[in-house]
């Protein structure tokens, strides 16, 4: 038997039909003589009914059904009395009447029930993902992975890129996480390195003459989990060479434009906007600002020079600053609410949080209002007016920036602030190239060592590395980091001289980069590339939290998998042969 139809298909023009359905009993009810079954496969739900009068033994075979059993049937398509027609399903105007009922294979009792308001924990989810992926909800994301991959595939193959695929035993790619190790067999003692991302593969590609690359690309990293992030993630990795920055986020947009259009029906208007690291910090506090609502910074540190506040004044006074929200209309917010938001603030690292309502004719409603002068606040906030509530924060700008930047996410969840129809792309640009890491005492990459430096900015390499703006660019889409690239540095020497600068010493180099520098060497084009995560564009065209629901086996934030139950410990004799003594009590 073979079905001839599938459960989401059957509709009034198949009335009178004979058809064969193949699926998971979803639930059953009982009415008198009649038993009605929904059946479910991944394209929807049927209703099939079982009539006591005119198919007893059909029905009697119905009552053994249980949820999640996997049934074939067999019978007529026909329409639902006008009073049960269910306009929300796309079979809502039908049902099957069944003649024949062969159940395929039983099921024990489901560990949850499956629908999409699930009620279950998602460990327990996790542990049978095979009963959590029949949930429709799952389902559609996993077909929206697809079709978003399959967008990106013809739309990259139409631009004559070659999709490549480059080794997953390796050695380190660093891109500032921890590397996952496998321990070579022959080569006793020595590790291959999980690629972190496919950086010096596609760089070499380019030396090779392959022009345009790009990759579905399987990445690993050792790192911290939260929330958008996994161990194993997958990149839409790309470089292109003789490209200078511009014709990589013109690329990059049309992929997105059409991505988007293909798989979801949504408008991306291209170009998208741009804004400086800088701008991105001052105005919102963070490299990744979400703009689909307002709320920016605004820089107080002129009137805090200027008020008799010592809070305000000290921060000045020791470098830093001091800036503010302006809430809308927050001046409603109770005590209770504006204690809440001060814990909050304290929880991303404030010192304190000061607050000041605005109320009629500018009057100040605060605690600090004694040490603050209406008039200068007025100036320096012309978007504030009655009603508003004011929040400050005095700090090094680094805290700063991070607590309000994180606060103005947090406001706006909460006063509900973001149009979630709405769509930000942001390109964020001219970022230093270089940090100085306190704990480590030395410079590290912001993107990565193998990042551009700006042309005119090379002199500066030698005299103020801190002053040097790189080659790179990161694309944003509602708050998140979607992806980041840059032009790489394509000359020996200046590759070279970078890494000097991140104090990774002549001999270091050598063996960590030697084929990179020697391939250089061999007439390398200028080259430039980016990697967008793939699973965080899934997330969020899907309109999902959490990044566990667009990847078919995700890991949890213990990067563990907890229907396969890995890592595992191995036995002795594998460990033998690879000549590995573990130093921890098995
Ligand atoms: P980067 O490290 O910025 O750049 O990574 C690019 C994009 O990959 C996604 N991403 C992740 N997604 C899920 N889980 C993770 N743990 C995770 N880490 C990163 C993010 C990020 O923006 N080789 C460079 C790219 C280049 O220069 O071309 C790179 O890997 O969306
Ligand atoms: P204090 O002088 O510590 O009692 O603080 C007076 C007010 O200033 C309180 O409302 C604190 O929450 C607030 N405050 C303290 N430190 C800071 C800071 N670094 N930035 C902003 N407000 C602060």
């Amino acid at each position: 038997m073979t079905r001839s139809h599938q459960c989401g298909e059957l509709t009034r023009g198949h009335v009178g039909q004979t058809v064969t359905l193949m699926g998971w009993v979803h639930g059953r009810r009982d009415h008198g003589g009649v038993l009605f079954v929904d059946l479910r496969d991944r394209y929807g739900i049927t209703q099939i009914l079982f009539d006591s009068e005119r198919n007893p033994s059909a029905q009697e075979q119905a009552w053994e059904l249980r949820n999640e059993f996997v049934v074939a049937v067999t019978g007529v398509v026909r329409l639902r009395p006008e009073d049960s027609i269910n306009p929300l399903l796309p079979t809502g105007e039908i049902e099957l009447e069944v003649s024949t009922l062969e159940v395929l294979n039983q099921a024990k009792t489901s560990p949850f029930v499956i629908e999409d308001q699930v009620q279950a924990t998602e460990a327990l989810r996790l542990k049978h993902r095979y009963l959590d992926l029949r949930r429709p909800k799952m389902q559609q994301l996993l077909r929206l992975r697809h079709e978003v991959v399959h967008q990106i595939r013809q739309f990259l193959h139409r631009q004559g890129f070659l999709e490549i695929e480059t080794p997953i035993l390796t050695r380190s790619t660093p891109e500032g996480a921890r590397d996952y190790l496998v321990p070579s067999r022959v080569n006793p003692g020595e590790f291959f390195a999980l690629p972190q991302s496919p950086q010096l593969f596609k760089q070499i590609l380019m030396i090779g003459g392959t022009d345009r690359y790009y990759q579905i690309a399987r990445c690993f990293r050792d790192e911290d989990l939260r929330l958008d992030r996994q161990p194993e993630f997958t990149q839409i990795d790309l470089e292109m060479s003789f490209v200078e920055r511009d014709s990589v986020l013109t690329l990059v947009e049309n992929l997105l434009a059409t991505v988007f259009k293909e798989a979801a029906g949504i408008t991306l208007p291209t170009p998208f906007p741009r804004m400086s690291f800088e701008q991105a910090q001052s105005q919102y506090g963070t490299d990744k600002p979400d703009r689909r609502f307002g709320l920016q910074l605004h820089d107080l540190s002129d009137v805090a020079r200027r008020v008799n506040f010592q809070v305000f004044r000290e921060a000045v006074e020791a470098g830093g600053l001091v800036m503010a929200l302006v809430v809308k209309d927050g001046a409603r917010l109770s005590r209770s609410k504006v204690d809440g938001l001060i814990e909050v603030a304290k929880g991303f690292g404030a010192k304190g949080l000061a607050w000041v309502k605005v109320i009629k004719d500018w009057k100040l409603d605060s605690v600090i209002a004694k040490y603050l002068d209406p008039a200068l606040l007025q100036q320096a906030l012309p978007e504030a007016g009655p009603g508003d509530l004011l929040l400050f924060v005095a700090d090094q700008a680094k805290v700063v920036y991070s607590v309000l930047g994180r606060l103005r996410v947090h406001l706006a969840g909460e006063l509900n602030l973001i149009d979630r129809e709405r769509w930000e792309p942001l390109w964020v640009l001219d970022f230093p190239l270089l940090e100085y890491d306190q704990d480590a005492r030395r410079y590290v990459a912001i993107h990565h060592p193998f990042t551009a430096p700006r042309g005119e900015d090379l002199p500066l390499l030698d005299s103020n590395p801190l002053q040097v703006q790189a080659q790179a660019y990161d694309l944003v889409l509602n708050g998140f980091e979607l992806g980041g690239g840059s032009i790489r540095i394509h000359r020996s020497d200046v590759q070279q001289q970078v890494f000097d600068l991140l104090g990774i010493k002549k001999d270091a180099a050598q063996e960590k980069f030697g084929f990179l520098l020697e391939a250089l060497e061999y007439g390398a084009p200028p080259h430039g590339g980016i990697a967008l995560g793939l699973d965080r564009l899934v997330m969020l065209l899907g309109a999902t939290e959490s990044i566990r629901d667009v990847i078919a086996f995700p890991k949890t934030q213990r990067a563990q998998c907890l229907m396969t139950e890995a890592p595992s410990q191995v036995n002795q004799d594998q460990l033998k042969e690879l000549r590995i003594k573990l130093d921890v009590e098995s």
